[in-house]
């Protein structure tokens, strides 16, 4: 049985003041709810902040994004170690890193294992852009993102990795994958090429988020489908009561 996990990717929005303030505010509705895993991801000066502001609380903390590298002369970069100061997730390989600042199936990789390496829970995002949905090429791109990107991982880690379908064409543009489609990609494309790399028992226990364009709306019915265990909420995770009603409604 996977526990489910619905995570909410703040991307570049709020200062420190305005950040805490929304914390605060969807705190108690987060807290109340049981049985799912519920994370935010604030921008990272936020984090040593949140990280008080959510001892105890059941509520985690993530960061976006990391290096690979222990320390160095990486200008604007942060270590995995200096994330794990705060956290105990880090989001990987989001389209947006991808689209706009180079990050390959080849730096995931070294992103994920870096992760693993400190017991950082990897949320790692995979997904198809239009135009290879277009071209029916969704399979073959999210099985070399899955291939390239886990690549050398070991089997017995690799249950600690959450994995994130977002089709790019759904991610902010309120048009979401339909419910049935996005589990069809997780349940013919993403646990076969992990049971590829590590065998059907770890397939199976590994969580798949589906992401793009999900509300307070649309939520549940993915939450209903056989192989999506949660989601990564973009615009919706920040607003306090849409954000906690996406929460309940993963719950088992
Ligand atoms: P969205 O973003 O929910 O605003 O579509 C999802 C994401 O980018 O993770």
């Amino acid at each position: 049985m996977r526990r489910p996990l619905v995570a909410g990717n703040w991307k570049m929005n709020k200062t420190v003041e305005q950040a805490s303030l929304l914390m605060q505010e969807m705190l108690p509705g987060l807290k109340a709810v049981s049985g799912v895993e519920r994370v935010v991801c604030p921008p990272f000066t936020s984090l040593p902040a949140f990280s008080l502001l959510l001892a105890d609380s059941g509520v985690g903390l993530g960061a976006q994004n990391m290096h690979w590298e222990a320390s160095g002369a990486f200008t604007g970069e942060l270590a995995p170690q200096m994330v794990k100061e705060f956290c105990t997730y880090v989001i990987i390989g989001h389209s947006e890193r991808r689209a706009y600042f180079a990050e390959t199936d080849e730096t995931v990789n070294k992103k994920v294992k870096a992760a693993l390496a400190l017991g950082l829970t990897p949320i790692v995002c995979v997904g198809e852009t239009l135009g290879e949905y277009e071209a029916g090429q969704t399979s073959a791109v999210v099985n070399r993102q899955i291939g390239e990107g886990f690549k050398g991982i070991e089997a017995a880690v690799a249950p600690q990795i959450v994995v994130a379908y977002e089709p790019i064409w759904a991610i902010g543009t309120g048009k979401a994958a339909t419910s049935d489609g996005a589990n069809a990609v997780l349940r013919d494309t993403i646990r076969p090429a992990m049971s590829q790399l590590w065998g059907g028992a770890v397939a199976q226990a590994i969580r798949i988020l589906y992401g793009g364009s999900v509300n307070a709306a649309n939520a549940s019915e993915y939450f209903h489908q056989s192989d999506i265990d949660g989601a990564l909420v973009g615009g919706a995770s920040l607003k306090a009561p849409d954000f906690t009603k996406i929460v309940e409604s993963a719950r088992p």
